[in-house]
């Protein structure tokens, strides 16, 4: 049976190692909760649809207007009030309630169903693409609507990139001293021994760095980049492989099922969950012994407190799109792409989020599997992609 989606009604602290619980639930929907709608795509005279188009960060920070605009969106999102869902805190909250069980499962449809005792969890399983794909979704609507500007695109951080020279690199644009203002796009819990120009290694472990085992040249961290890629993505065929296992009424991911601190997950992630991962615990603070939770990055509660945390998944996002269009070679059936799972179970799937007129909208995982139905794309960058695909 689907999870349908939680009326939020219940909502509980979510533990830190460091410091008091953290409230991460969310104000109350003003209206009643509304069923999700693909959005009106705009097209040419000749009838194309006309997409926004999100572009890899190395690319966009060279351009001063994109930069401009981009800070100017959170600048405004920070400044919300608390009360408002659009808010920089709410769009945290967002994350860290659903991907840390503040809210329980439900049964069945409607605000008033019943809940099952279990806790909600989008990650470790085949809800994590379609999931984070639909946050990314309303998070770049409020910001475009907050800058008044119906073509605004979250950048991608093309980490898989070894092509291009900064392509791997924390995308300079969220870094102090960028030279334009960049401030509400920057974050100080970051490793800031992860700065340009070190190039995010996917095979990067933090116990193994601590014991001074990572120390590679530029020129083994591409090759491995390109390894670590091609084994979580190209050799990964079945959408369980993929996506992650199943995640049905009843199905209990909480961390609690554990032990985190052996490096044990819940539930079954896929492949393109666990190169995820890598890349967030790089990005925070590791190894450092006045932040026992790897904040922000490093750790699902505060990862999307850092702005960097949505282009780091627009990138994950643009991934799953590239899947689908790698030809299945290994089984030798011809021109097959990969697909997603076709069970009511995923299609029926729903989640809630808030969008940019603050209503509660009720989303379904069918919704999500077609990006260009939800008006974006991204660019084109196979020449990198194929140095892994084959
Ligand atoms: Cu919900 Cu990258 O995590």
């Amino acid at each position: 049976e689907p999870v349908l989606a939680s009326s939020l009604g219940f909502c509980k602290p979510v533990p830190v190692l460091k410091g008091a619980p953290l409230h991460c639930c969310l104000p109350a929907p003003r209206r009643f909760p509304i069923r999700f709608r693909f959005p009106r795509i705009p097209r040419t005279f000749s009838g194309r649809p006309i997409l926004r188009e999100r572009k890899p960060a190395h690319i966009l920070q060279n351009d001063p207007e994109y930069v401009r605009k981009y800070n100017l969106a959170y600048a405004r999102m920070k400044a919300l009030p608390d009360t408002d869902p659009r808010s920089f805190l709410n769009q945290w909250r967002v994350h860290c309630s659903f991907c840390n069980e503040a809210f329980r499962q439900r049964k069945t449809p409607g605000p008033l169903g019943p809940e099952t005792g279990v806790l909600l969890q989008v990650h470790y399983s085949w809800t994590f693409l379609p999931w984070h794909r639909m946050y990314l979704y309303y998070h770049e609507r409020i910001l475009a609507s907050l800058i008044n500007d119906p073509t605004f695109a979250l950048p991608f951080w093309n980490w898989d990139n070894q092509l291009d020279q900064d392509a791997a690199k924390m995308p300079a644009m969220f870094l102090p001293n960028f030279g334009i203002p960049n401030a509400a796009l920057f974050d100080e819990f970051r490793n800031s021994n992860h700065f340009p120009p070190k190039l995010l290694y996917l095979g990067y472990n933090s116990k193994l760095e601590a014991e001074g085992q990572q120390n590679l040249t530029d020129q083994q961290i591409k090759y491995e980049n390109l390894c670590v890629m091609y084994n979580q993505v190209t050799t990964k065929i079945s959408a369980r492989d993929f996506l992650g296992g199943p995640y049905v009424v009843g199905t209990d991911n909480s961390a609690a099922t554990v032990n985190v601190s052996a490096g044990e997950t819940p539930g079954e992630s896929g492949g393109m969950e666990s190169v995820h991962n890598v890349a967030h615990e790089w990005t925070g603070l590791i190894n450092d012994p006045d932040h026992p939770d790897n904040e922000d990055m490093g750790n699902f509660i505060y990862a999307a407190r850092d702005p960097i945390f949505y282009t780091h998944h627009s990138n994950v996002d643009r991934l799953w799109d590239v899947w689908k269009t790698i030809p299945d070679k290994v089984t030798k059936s011809g021109d097959r792409k990969r697909m997603d799972f076709m069970s009511r179970d995923f299609l029926d799937t729903e989640f809630t989020f808030f969008d940019e007129n603050q209503d509660m909208v009720i989303v379904k995982v069918r919704d999500s599997l077609d990006s260009s139905k939800l008006g974006y794309k991204y660019t084109d960058v196979s020449e990198s992609d194929n140095m892994w695909i084959y």
